[in-house]
């Protein structure tokens, strides 16, 4: 098979020749924000909102943008069109740039570094879709501003090998005063009621782009949505829990802390807003 090509610093190039010094402040310091990207069938969805969250990352953490709007997507229609597969994610991260000696204080003039390549986006699989997932809840011991898609994620990381001790697939995290904020790496959704409740965004949770698609379709079909502060103790009489990410889409729990989410089965606004999803999906594509 031909090497990956990705993006480094305004070339493409294979991926084992892809090289980034030691001195990068993303490799010392985890000093740099990334994007997690889906392309379906080629095309690349909800670029406006993934666009708008980078611009945002780099704000909150003064770090120079370093392409023009044009430029980012540039750069991602080109990955695109360098693979075969028709659905694909694009990571792609920029770090503050490369610094000598180490100094926690960021130079004036740094040149951030950017890399970017794509992967294949394979669907859930189906014994996921028929049986959901299982999890535990787990304190959140991150930091107060999640709403950065920094690359720092190492409480994200411990959690997700806290999951893989306990067997689970992954967690809810919980914040010591009781609230639920998210799960590892995706955003919390809890039906109550057939009323869809998911917590604000805040400090404590990434803005998901998911999360957004949900709201909207929730919208136009109808249901209930309210976004407020969901307590711990709530997640035992949920009817349905859902955690939702680009890569993943919306993933029923069916099994929380050992106990059943509900019927423990997949719920069925859970495959409602699936059908609404995968519609939405359709419609983009194909306009008209
Ligand atoms: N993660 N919350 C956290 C902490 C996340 O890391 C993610 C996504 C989300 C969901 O955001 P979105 O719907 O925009 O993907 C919420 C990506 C997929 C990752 O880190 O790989």
């Amino acid at each position: 098979m031909n090497p990956q090509i990705v993006y480094l610093d305004g070339e493409f190039m294979p991926m084992n020749e892809a090289r980034v010094s030691p001195m990068d402040r993303g490799f010392l310091f985890g000093d740099g924000v990334y994007e997690v990207i889906p392309v379906y069938q080629r095309q690349v969805f909800e670029w406006a909102a993934h666009l708008a969250r980078l611009k945002y990352s780099l704000k909150a953490t003064s770090i120079n943008n370093p392409l023009s709007d044009e430029a980012w997507l540039d750069m991602i229609n080109q990955l695109i069109k360098r693979h075969d597969w028709a659905d694909q994610f694009i990571y792609l991260q920029v770090s503050r740039g490369v610094q000598i000696p180490r100094d926690h204080m960021p130079a004036a003039d740094l040149t951030p570094t950017v890399y970017a390549y794509t992967n294949p986006l394979k669907p859930v699989a189906d014994h996921i879709l028929q049986h959901g997932i299982k999890v535990i809840s787990l304190e959140d011991i991150r930091w107060l501003r999640c709403d950065i898609k920094a690359l720092t994620l190492l409480p994200n990381v411990m959690a997700k090998l806290q999951a893989q001790a306990a067997g689970v697939d992954d967690v809810i995290l919980v914040r010591a005063d009781g609230s639920v904020s998210e799960g590892s790496a995706s955003n919390l959704f809890m039906v109550k009621d057939q009323t869809l409740i998911t917590p604000p965004n805040s400090h404590k949770i990434l803005p998901g782009i998911t999360r957004l698609v949900i709201e909207k379709l929730a919208r136009r079909h109808h249901i209930d949505l309210i976004e407020r502060d969901i307590q711990q103790d709530e997640l035992n009489s949920a009817d349905e829990l859902w955690l939702t990410s680009s890569t993943k889409e919306a993933l029923p729990i069916t099994q929380l802390n050992g106990q059943a989410v509900g019927s423990g089965k997949p719920g069925s606004v859970w495959q409602t807003l699936r059908q609404h999803y995968q519609a939405y999906k359709n419609e983009i594509l194909n306009p008209n």
